[in-house]
């Protein structure tokens, strides 16, 4: 059954020649499933039919590497070798849905354990040649494999970001003193790559709207790297803040990483950040190439997670695309959902970051709200039974020390976790945090407001519980003493 309340996020849109069947994109999302080796193996198979199988309109494949450097477990396509794994990939997919499916191919620099890295001023004139042939070959590959296109990864620490970046310190044609020499490196590999892949193949881009580093590049820059991408050619641009090297926190015998600092916390911004806290910039960038003729989709990402907000973003004309990638994970169902009318049982992301931690580690990435051990989101049964509350009262609270201390009873049923609903001061219902267990201190509370607070159970496939019974608490404000305080 249509939804026709949801009519711009369940509509296709074309990029070059591809029939894209709804607006929504899983952007690449590392998984960490491929052994150190970089083949398809199973459960990368497996995670990206979950999309295709919840109708996830674009599919991107986790960044993978089109050169030989060592880098834990990362999917490769940096040989031929790699071909029929790509290819059972991408017929799996297709197998399955309408959905596309491109891959995210990075070129990315040494890294050592002494907190050594290697930068782009360190490369001769022959690596670099040799970047741009790789990136080309590795998009024929991907061609060969099955994909409907490729997206050249230009976003966060990585080669071709850090040619754009403001921090480039060549002095040579790629002379990171003029935004045009910063441009060139991406221009070569665009040019390469169009000559191997020809001018019907869907090639996208990624790249930063804001380095999110102390002198590095902002809004500024970006809203013409994204004019000067459109004129050489790209067919979508998706873009990323954030996830540098400059800021990284150094850790004692582990190689730097970039989603360490506040870069790499701008990137995947978690809870304590408010909802889409970067839908600006593809606005932005949006009309600036609108205006210069170029109606290339624009993909925005960042907490976006509300079929209401991907709905208003798509109608106000901010972005053509809207990219979740931990919401996705979470519950790669979420299309699917929202087209049967069933937006209820989304199994709601709460941006707790488990996954970017697992991702930091090098562990298998899962989603912390799944059932423990699964390696996969569990499948969506629309006929499934919601939890229902065998007390009255499950839900209490009390107010000590500047924190409300929620407590509740176990609801009955197949129960997967608890999510807690919060309005502060009679405001928007917002869900402040996932829990499997039957307590929770929100810290985030100020005396002198009302704060309401309910829960719901609900299952592995994203059936709800009703509401709990709701508390509502007029927080008192703090009296203050300077007899009392401790100076
Ligand atoms: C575990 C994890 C792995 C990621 N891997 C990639 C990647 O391979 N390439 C990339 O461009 N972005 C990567 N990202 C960033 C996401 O694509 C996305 O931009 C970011 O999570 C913000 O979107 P969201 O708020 O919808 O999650 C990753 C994010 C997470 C959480
Ligand atoms: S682990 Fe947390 S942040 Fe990651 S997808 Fe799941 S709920 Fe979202």
């Amino acid at each position: 059954m249509e939804n026709h309340m949801r009519d711009h996020i369940l509509a296709p849109i074309v990029i070059n020649k591809l029939q894209v069947p709804n607006r929504t994109v899983v952007p690449a999302m590392v998984t960490r499933l491929s052994g150190e080796d970089g083949y398809v193996n199973q459960a990368i198979i497996d995670r990206y039919v979950s999309y295709a199988k919840g109708n996830v309109g674009l599919i991107i494949v986790e960044a993978m590497a089109i050169h030989q450097s060592k880098s834990g477990p990362l999917l490769r396509i940096s040989d031929d070798d790699f071909i029929a794994g790509h290819k059972k990939l991408t017929t799996a997919i297709h197998a399955v849905s309408d959905s596309k499916v491109i891959p995210q191919i990075i070129h990315f620099m040494k890294v050592a354990r002494s907190g050594w890295r290697q930068t782009i001023d360190m490369l001769s004139e022959d690596d670099i040649r040799a970047i741009i042939r790789d990136f080309g070959d590795a998009a024929l590959r991907a061609k060969e494999a099955g994909y409907d296109g490729i997206e050249l990864h230009s976003a966060h620490a990585y080669t071709l970001s850090s040619f754009l970046s403001r921090h480039n310190k060549r002095r040579d044609r790629y002379d990171g003193r003029s935004l045009e020499g910063r441009l060139r490196m991406f221009g070569d590999v665009m040019a390469e790559v169009r000559s191997k892949v020809g001018p019907d193949f869907a090639v996208g881009v990624r790249f930063l709207a804001d380095e999110m580093i102390k002198d590095g590049y902002t809004l500024e820059d970006s809203r013409l790297i994204a004019l000067r991408m459109a004129q050489l050619g790209v067919d979508y641009i998706s873009l990323s803040v954030g996830g540098k090297f400059e800021d990284a926190i150094k850790r004692e015998g582990l190689p730097p990483y970039p989603y360490t600092g506040y870069s790499g916390e701008r990137c995947m911004p978690g809870a304590s950040f408010p909802k889409m806290p970067h839908v600006h910039y593809a606005a932005a960038i949006k009309e600036l190439i609108n205006s210069k003729g170029y109606d290339i989709p624009v993909i925005s990402v960042g907490k976006i997670n509300a079929p209401e907000d991907a709905e208003q973003l798509l109608r106000d004309g901010k972005a053509d695309m809207i990219g979740m990638a931990r919401q996705l994970l979470a519950d790669p169902n979420w299309p699917k959902k929202v087209a049967m009318g069933a937006e209820d049982d989304i199994v709601r992301c709460v941006y707790c970051n488990v996954c970017k931690q697992l991702d930091e580690k090098f562990k298998e990435v899962t989603c912390f709200l799944w059932p423990k051990k699964y390696l996969q989101a569990p499948d969506y049964d629309p006929m499934g039974t919601a939890p229902v509350w065998a007390d009255e009262a499950a839900l209490s609270a009390s107010y000590v020390d500047g924190v409300v201390k929620l407590k509740w009873q176990k609801a009955t049923g197949e129960i997967s976790g608890y999510d807690l609903y919060r309005t502060e001061d009679h405001g928007e219902v917002t869900i402040i945090e996932a829990k499997k267990g039957g307590k929770f201190d929100d810290k985030s509370v100020l005396g002198g407001l009302t704060y309401s607070y309910y829960i719901r159970a609900y299952t592995k496939s994203g059936q709800n519980s009703a509401p709990s019974n709701i508390i509502k608490l007029d927080l008192p404000m703090e009296e203050f003493n300077p007899q009392e305080s401790v100076i």
